[in-house]
C-alpha cells in the first residue's frame, strides 16, 4: 500500500488532487466490508467519537475523520446526528481544521449547551516548521440551525508547565454555576495524566492542577478522558497508553479503562477511586466518550479501533467505524455495566429462534444465518466442558465465543474469522467469568462483532473481516450437555 508523505497527511480536503476522491469513494463502494448500522466515514478513517450531546431534541456525535486516507493525517470533526441513538444521519464536516490554532488538525473533545448554543471544546492540533506540536483547546458553537461557527482565538493556549506537548482532549462539563473540563496530558517525567480547568463562561478557564488519582505512574499518556457522576459515584474513563500485559488483562496495544470513586473534589482536585478495570475485553475499543440522554441515562460510544492497528479496508480507502451506544449502570459501587440501548430494538427486522438441548454436538439450525442481526444466546450448562457460537462461519472461516467451564472463562477467538488481522493485536481474548448461565447478546454487522455477557458484565467488540459468504450461525457443545434458547433478528 503507499504510504503518504507528511506533506500527503496534512492536505485539507480542498487540496485533494482531481479526481482523488472519486476515486477513494469507488474503492469504498466496492469494498466488502461496509457496515450495514454502524456509524461509518463515507471516505478515509474515523477514529475517536467528539461532541456527543443532546441538543435540541437531537443526539449529535461527531467523530475524528482524516477524508484522504486510511492513515492518521488532517483531522476533521464529521457530524452525524440522530433522534433515536439507532439510524443516525451523516451531516457532512462539522469542524474544519487548517486555522492558526489548528492548522495540523481539529483534535478530539466534547460538547456542551450553553444559552441555546452547542458549545464544542477540541484540541487545536498544530506543528511548526520544526514539526515540534503545539496543542490549543479551541472552542466552536452551533446554534439550532446546526451552523457551526469557530472562535477564532484558543481559550487555552498553552500547556502548563510540567507537562509535555501531549496534551488534549478535553470534555467539558457543569457542576453548579461553572464549567469544568478534564484533559488528557504528559507531565514532563514522561507519565499519563488528567488535568482539571475551571471556568464562568467556557472562554476563561483556570488551571486548577492534576486530578489527583491514586493511579501513579500508569502509562505514559492519558488520552481521551472522561469524568461524569453516576449514582452518586465519581467515575474517570480514559485511555491509558502504555501499561504492559497483565496474563488476560492488557491484551490490546492500547487500554480504554475507568475507576470509580467518590465524587471528585473540585476544590482539591482529590479523586479517591477503586482499581482501574478495561471496560472492553475485545480486540478494537478506545476513546470511550459519553454524554447524558435527556433523561439521564448515561450513553457510551467508542471508537472500534486502535491507533496504530492497520486494518484489511486500509487497502479499500476506509477505515474504522464507532460502536452502538451503550447505556452505563454502576454494579456494587465499583463495576460499570454496559447495556446496548433499548432503541436499537427500533432495528429488529425479520425475528426466528429455537431451544434445544445439545450433546457433544456443532448444530447448524437450518436458515439460521446472516451478516448483519442481533441475537440473544441463552445457555444452562447442565454438565458440559465447553459451549458456545460459531458465527460468520463457514467451511473455511468462523468467528468462536465459547465458555469453558473447567478454566471459568469466557474465550472470543477470531484466528478463523477472515482477512488476517494485524499481528500486533493478536486474535484470542480470555476474560475468567463464574456463572453457570450465560447470556450472550450479540450484534454483528459485516465487519464487527459487539457481545455483552450476562446483561453487560463484560463486554467483547471487534472487529472481524470474513467473506461475505461465511453467514451460518452454530451452537456448540462438548463435553456434556447444555440447553440453548436462541433468538435472532435480522438487521
Ligand atoms: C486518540 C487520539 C486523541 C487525539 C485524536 C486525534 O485516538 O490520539 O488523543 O485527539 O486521536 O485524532
Amino acid at each position: 500500500m503507499h504510504m503518504m508523505t507528511r506533506e500527503e497527511k496534512y492536505r485539507l480536503i480542498e487540496q485533494a488532487r482531481p479526481g482523488e476522491l472519486a476515486q477513494l469513494r469507488d474503492q469504498v463502494e466496492r469494498s466488502p466490508w461496509r457496515q450495514s448500522y454502524h456509524i461509518q466515514a463515507p471516505t478515509g478513517l474515523l477514529n475517536d467519537p467528539n461532541g456527543f450531546s443532546y441538543y435540541q431534541g437531537e443526539y449529535h456525535l461527531f467523530y475524528q475523520w482524516f477524508p484522504l486516507g486510511t492513515e492518521h493525517g488532517m483531522k476533521y470533526w464529521y457530524h452525524t446526528k440522530s433522534s433515536n441513538l439507532a439510524v443516525w444521519e451523516g451531516l457532512g464536516i462539522g469542524i474544519a481544521p487548517g486555522g492558526p490554532y489548528d492548522s495540523h488538525g481539529a483534535y478530539s473533545g466534547s460538547a456542551i449547551e450553553k444559552d441555546g448554543q452547542l458549545y464544542m471544546m477540541y484540541t487545536g492540533n498544530t506543528r511548526d516548521e520544526a514539526w515540534t506540536r503545539h496543542p490549543y483547546q479551541c472552542l466552536a458553537s452551533m446554534d439550532a440551525d446546526g451552523r457551526i461557527v469557530k472562535l477564532n482565538r484558543p481559550v487555552i493556549s498553552s500547556v502548563p508547565p510540567g507537562y509535555t506537548d501531549h496534551f488534549r482532549d478535553p470534555k467539558v462539563w457543569k457542576s453548579g454555576k461553572d464549567y469544568y473540563c478534564v484533559i488528557g496530558a504528559q507531565r514532563t517525567d514522561l507519565t499519563g495524566c488528567a488535568v482539571l480547568y475551571r471556568s464562568e463562561d467556557l472562554l476563561d478557564w483556570t488551571f486548577m492542577g492534576e486530578m489527583k488519582s491514586g493511579l501513579s505512574p500508569f502509562g505514559y499518556m492519558w488520552e481521551c478522558p472522561d469524568y461524569f457522576e453516576l449514582d452518586e459515584s465519581g467515575v474517570l474513563i480514559f485511555s491509558p497508553q502504555g501499561l504492559q500485559a497483565d496474563g488476560d488483562l492488557y491484551n490490546n496495544i492500547y487500554q480504554t479503562g475507568y475507576v470509580i470513586g467518590q465524587p471528585l473534589d473540585l476544590s482539591t482536585g482529590e479523586f479517591r477511586h477503586g482499581a482501574f478495570r478495561e471496560l472492553d475485553r475485545g480486540f478494537d475499543f478506545y476513546a470511550a466518550q459519553t454524554t447524558q440522554g435527556p433523561d439521564g441515562r448515561r450513553i457510551l460510544v467508542a471508537w472500534m479501533g486502535l491507533p496504530d492497528v492497520a486494518y484489511p479496508t486500509d487497502t479499500h480507502g476506509w477505515s474504522g467505524c464507532l460502536t452502538i451506544p451503550r447505556q452505563l449502570t454502576i454494579q456494587g459501587g465499583n463495576k460499570l455495566i454496559q447495556q446496548p440501548v433499548p432503541e436499537l430494538a427500533k432495528l429488529r427486522k425479520t425475528q426466528s429462534g429455537a431451544t434445544l438441548t445439545l450433546k457433544d454436538e456443532v448444530k447448524h439450525l437450518n436458515g439460521f444465518d446472516g451478516t448483519s442481526y442481533e441475537l440473544i444466546c441463552e445457555i444452562s450448562m447442565f454438565d458440559a466442558e465447553e459451549l458456545g457460537l460459531e458465527f460468520r462461519a463457514s467451511g473455511h472461516e468462523k468467528t468462536v465465543l465459547k465458555y469453558d467451564t473447567g478454566q471459568k472463562k469466557i474465550i472470543l477467538d477470531r484466528t478463523f474469522s477472515g482477512q488476517a488481522m494485524d499481528e500486533i493485536n493478536g486474535n484470542i481474548r480470555r476474560c475468567g467469568f463464574n456463572a453457570d448461565r450465560l447470556k450472550f447478546h450479540l450484534f454483528v454487522d459485516t465487519s464487527s462483532v459487539e457481545i455483552f455477557i450476562n446483561d453487560g458484565e463484560e463486554v467483547f467488540t471487534s472487529r472481524i473481516f470474513p467473506d461475505p459468504a461465511s453467514k451460518e450461525i452454530r451452537l456448540f457443545c462438548s463435553g456434556g450437555t447444555a440447553e440453548f434458547r436462541v433468538c435472532k433478528w435480522d438487521i
